[in-house]
């Protein structure tokens, strides 16, 4: 409460406006998503699930198992579990000796995908884990056994590349000489494709952004009128980074009882909401230069939108 009031009021008081995308995630957030999720323009998802479903042997060959050799299989920001059940399946249709920790911030997720599993793949062992992702990396550490890493979704896209080379960077120091992480990420491509995807025909994508507005309200008692802004979505192929605003379409003032502060905003000007980076092999070479991650081999669904990098740690 305290971290996001901080965020919230630093991030309207400077020039140009940002509100973090981190933010979207309550309840009607999560709900909107999932809704994203399953819309036509959004193809991400369908995507990556079309490289489970129709590519798993080639993602189980490139995690170096064999079905004697037991290893852990950790999903940092499980969700509901859609593709990685199909990955699951095969395994286990395959008798691989592995456990799968999902690790997700949200517990409530973790209950629903766990008693999900246990009714549809009763034979895979499953260990949630509710935390911090490095956290819980950091408890796994200890166990020495052989990981397996999923990151999916283009997850880390919502970060900028110095934050994302970071990540990797930590991630990797959490990991031991051999483990894997298969990264899900979008590729670059035209505007024409990528653009609908965060600038929907149904306009869930703006509900979704703008339940950011409704968020401050709520719990830092603002008084944003929603009708006074509107959702804009921007991007270029040659940047490769999908972002999306929040317009003032008028001058207005805003206030928020828990910063006791008040916020101009003129006509026309833009909260930055989000980044979705999309990616190359030279990007992906980019934000893993400082990690002890290297290429191992790269998947992609039957449309080459989608790419699932495993990368192996040295
Ligand atoms: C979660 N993340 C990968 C989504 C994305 O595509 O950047 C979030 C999203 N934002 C708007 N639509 C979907």
């Amino acid at each position: 409460m305290e971290t996001f009031k901080n965020d919230v009021d630093s991030g309207l008081s400077s020039n140009p406006k940002s509100l973090s995308s981190k933010y979207f995630y309550d309840k009607k957030g999560d709900a909107l998503f999932a809704e994203i999720m399953n819309l036509p323009e959004y193809y991400l998802t369908r995507c990556e699930l079309d490289i489970f479903q129709n590519k798993t042997g080639e993602l189980i060959e490139a995690f170096g198992v064999n079905s004697e050799t037991y290893f852990e299989l950790i999903e940092l920001g499980a969700g509901d579990g859609t593709k990685t059940k199909e990955l699951l399946r095969a395994l286990a249709a395959q008798n691989y000796s592995f456990d799968y920790f999902p690790i997700d911030i949200s517990s409530n997720v973790l209950e629903v995908l766990e008693k999900d599993l246990m009714k549809e793949l009763p034979t895979v062992s499953v260990q949630t884990k509710q935390g911090d992702y490095f956290d819980v990396l950091a408890s796994l550490k200890t166990s020495n056994k052989p990981k397996v890493i999923l990151f999916l979704g283009s997850n880390i896209g919502n970060m900028n590349d110095d934050l994302a080379a970071d990540f990797l960077h930590n991630l990797g120091a959490n990991l031991s000489s051999g483990d894997k992480l298969l990264l899900g990420v979008d590729i670059i491509k035209p505007q024409e494709i990528v653009l609908p995807a965060y600038d929907d025909s149904k306009g869930v994508t703006a509900k979704f952004n703008l339940n950011l507005l409704e968020r401050i309200n709520n719990e830092l008692g603002a008084n944003f009128d929603l009708d006074n802004f509107q959702h804009q979505a921007e991007y270029n192929q040659d940047e490769g980074i999908a972002k999306s605003f929040i317009v003032s379409t008028e001058e207005q003032i805003v206030s928020i009882e828990a910063t006791g502060k008040s916020y101009h905003f003129g006509k026309g000007e833009k909260i930055h909401t989000e980044i979705s980076r999309k990616y190359n092999d030279e990007l992906i070479e980019k934000i893993t230069a400082n990690s002890q991650f290297m290429q191992h081999q790269k998947i992609v669904d039957s449309k080459s939108y989608f790419a699932d990098y495993i990368l192996i740690r040295d």
